[in-house]
């Protein structure tokens, strides 16, 4: 029975590039939609761009250019991307649209008519210039825990605490450099709370991937928070019905897209809205995300549908996060790599569609990105198995046969194995377990050539009395060929169109897979598929790798006004301190170092490891929040002043056993100029001298 289904990705924020990271996601989605499609089942694709919140409006206003001038341009290339990779969207809209204004309105209402909002004063940090609540991420200071300088108004990155931005010491906030001072205002509420009893019960429907039913456990027992829905002007946004000068929090509209997105789309096509979304649909609703955002997926998300009369997903599937050689992906190692960069190098959108693939098993653990691995499969697999079959064998059916396959072929038990292997991959691929689907894939391919090797057609070919075998096992070949590329269609829609087009046939369906391919004429064979050069993944990873910018970029944040834009370290100590006495001054053993060794820290946006020499006195381990201002090979060899008698203190990443002195602006950091200053005696000096 043919089956409808909608099928969504996260709608990625308006503010950053498509990179290698979100390709996941988009990837992962693409494969199943074109599976299903394969499969004859009504399958509609819908997505669109996060367009709203602080951090997009303070981006524009950055640039001298409207809001929507700059959504409308980052539409254009997220849209660019995702088609370079073949993402086969039915519809990619954006959040900033009249349907989702409107839906987006309506189901607060809807809410708010079932009693599920609340109106509280709050107080929060507000910068006093710019005139501006502060979202956690504008915030900087020091640490209420640790006294770590510099921290983002969350959470620590040194000492690894939580907290609320109120808690900060020294408060300042990034986008003026003002001191935040503490302003009540009104705020509107979901009361999550009040829909436990009901997503505790949707939470054991068989929506969710275990691992996610598992982590909402975790959250019932944390106990449910209201969720604040509403930001005060100035925000890019909708305004809230009935509350001048308040806005919808970006969250509380964004998933409202999946559904605006679908408006635009049925209205377009005519679909009856109401059928997909309406409280008695039995359409299937799929939500392909990151493990990030499964708690607005997973909570906030059906208690809205839920209690604004509309139907629930069907299933949430969150996916793990990339990693890139084993690591984190970073800018300073150029393993931060946008969709872009890799277009650029001319390197195959599906090479990386195939090894993604292959690593995706529909769970929620990340996917590592190991880029000699990622050549050596994609060689192996893709050129050396699976073309290799038709390179193999074509020519001789053009050469000798005029192009045309026999006309029935003897022993089909190699085609029958294939044929029946179309239930266990399509099983696979439904689970979204692409790994086993591709393991199963390849295992065939490997079965193909074995047959290929042992035929020797290339030796058949030599001898007259063999034209009759020689014309068979090219077709089986060519049988096997064509089953493998419908296999892989879903992964490789690029490459199956043009085997489709080698084999002068129409679009392999699903179904497809039964038939035998014989007495058919084929197209001359030309070479479908290259080897990835190693030389142009390192070309990708250079024009990745970013300069350290002289002020530090702010940590990515994937949710909400994340990503602040003009974060600088900024220090609060506008006037002299206290005086002290001599006696307290000579407490700090100062002295001179020799800054031995310098490296990054992984995982941390602002620190570097420094080995300290101070001669006869050893060497010492310094954790140093400079990294904005200096690259670690710049500092080997220099000699600098470090506090030796600091009590060494546990941070995240070890031991920090000292402190280097370091000059910065006391208001903070103006223009483009490193804002830090390392100290650094004159020459003579030597390692584990006293400074007095
Ligand atoms: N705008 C929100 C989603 C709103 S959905 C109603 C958002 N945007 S995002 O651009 O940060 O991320 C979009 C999707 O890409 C998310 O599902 C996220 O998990 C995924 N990924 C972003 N970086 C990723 C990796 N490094 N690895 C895998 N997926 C990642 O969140
Ligand atoms: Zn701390």
């Amino acid at each position: 029975m043919s089956r409808q289904i909608l099928v969504t990705s996260a709608l990625p924020y308006a503010n950053g590039s498509i990179h290698l990271g979100h390709l996941v996601e988009y990837i992962q989605t693409d494969i199943w939609v074109r599976f299903q499609k394969m499969r004859g089942h009504d399958c509609r694709y819908m997505c669109a761009d996060d367009t709203h919140g602080t951090a997009i409006m303070l981006r524009a206003e950055k640039e001298g250019i409207t809001p929507e001038t700059l959504i409308g341009r980052v539409w254009d290339e997220h849209t660019r991307d995702f088609a370079g990779f073949h993402i086969g969207f039915d519809h990619y809209y954006s959040t900033h649209s009249d349907e989702n204004r409107a839906l987006a309105s309506k189901i607060y209402l809807a809410l708010k008519d079932a009693g599920l909002i609340d109106v509280k004063t709050i107080a929060q940090l507000y910068d006093p210039v710019k005139n501006l609540f502060l979202p956690d991420r504008f915030i900087k200071g020091e640490c209420p825990k640790c006294g770590a300088l510099d921290q983002y108004g969350d959470n620590c990155e040194v000492c690894g605490a939580t907290y609320s931005p109120t808690e900060l010491k020294n408060p300042v906030s990034a986008v003026s450099g003002a001191t935040p001072v503490h302003k009540d205002s009104e705020h509107y509420f979901f009361k999550l709370g009040a829909c436990e009893a009901f997503l505790r019960e949707w939470t054991t429907s068989g929506t969710l991937q275990a691992e996610a039913a598992n982590k909402m456990q975790e959250w019932f027992a944390a106990g449910l928070n209201n969720w604040d829905i509403s930001r005060d002007a100035p925000y890019f946004g909708f305004e809230i019905p009935g509350a001048p000068g308040k806005y919808f929090y970006v969250w509380l509209d964004a998933p409202v897209g999946y559904m605006a997105s679908f408006a635009k789309y049925a209205a377009d096509n005519g679909l009856d809205f109401n059928a997909w979304w309406g409280p008695e649909s039995k359409t299937e609703l799929v939500h392909f995300i990151g493990k990030d955002i499964l708690y607005f997926h997973a909570l906030f998300w059906p208690a809205m549908l839920k209690y604004s009369g509309h139907r629930l997903p069907t299933a949430v599937y969150a996916h793990g996060f990339l990693t890139v050689n084993g690591q984190k992906m970073s800018k300073s190692r150029g393993t931060f790599i946008t969709a872009e960069s890799y277009l650029a190098q001319k390197l195959n959108p599906e090479w990386l569609r195939y090894y993604y693939a292959a690593k995706l098993n529909g769970s929620m653990e990340d996917i590592d990105l190991n880029l000699d691995d990622f050549v050596a499969r994609v060689n192996s697999d893709l050129v050396g198995k699976f073309i290799n079959i038709a390179s193999r064998t074509a020519g001789f059916i053009h050469k000798n046969f005029e192009g045309k396959l026999a006309d029935g072929v003897a022993n089909i038990e190699l085609i029958n194995d294939f044929q029946a292997a179309a239930g266990t991959i399509a099983a696979h691929y439904e689970a979204r377990d692409y790994a086993k689907a591709l393991r199963e894939i390849m295992a065939l391919a490997d079965r193909a050539n074995q047959y290929v090797a042992d035929e020797k057609p290339w030796e058949l070919a030599k001898k007259p009395e063999a034209v009759y075998r020689l014309h068979e096992v090219c077709t089986v070949a060519l049988n096997c060929f064509r089953l493998l590329t419908l296999y892989l269609k879903p992964v490789l829609p690029k490459l199956a169109g043009e085997v489709e087009a080698f084999l002068d046939i129409p679009p392999l369906a699903w179904d497809d897979a039964q038939s035998l391919f014989i007495r058919h004429r084929i197209n001359a064979y030309t070479h479908l598929m290259t080897r990835i050069d190693p030389k142009s993944i390192e070309a990708m990873v250079d024009a990745n790798k970013q300069n350290l910018e002289p002020t530090p970029a702010p940590a990515p944040a994937r949710h909400a006004e994340a990503q602040a834009h003009a974060a600088q370290p900024v220090s609060a100590a506008a006037a002299v301190a206290d005086t002290i006495s001599i006696d307290d001054f000579a407490k700090i053993d100062l002295r001179i170092a020799r800054i031995a060794n310098a490296e990054h820290v992984e995982g941390a946006d602002k620190l570097l490891r420094l080995t300290l020499d101070l001669g006869e006195l050893g060497t010492r381990q310094v954790f140093a929040g400079i990294k904005s201002a200096y690259a670690p090979e710049a500092l080997v060899g220099r000699l600098t002043v470090m506090v030796a008698n600091l009590a060494p203190r546990k941070m995240k990443f070890g031991m920090s056993e000292g402190m280097v002195l370091a000059a910065s602006h006391p208001d903070g950091h103006k223009g483009d100029a490193p804002s830090l200053f390392i100290l650094s005696p004159d020459s003579g000096a030597q390692p584990g001298m006293k400074v007095k």
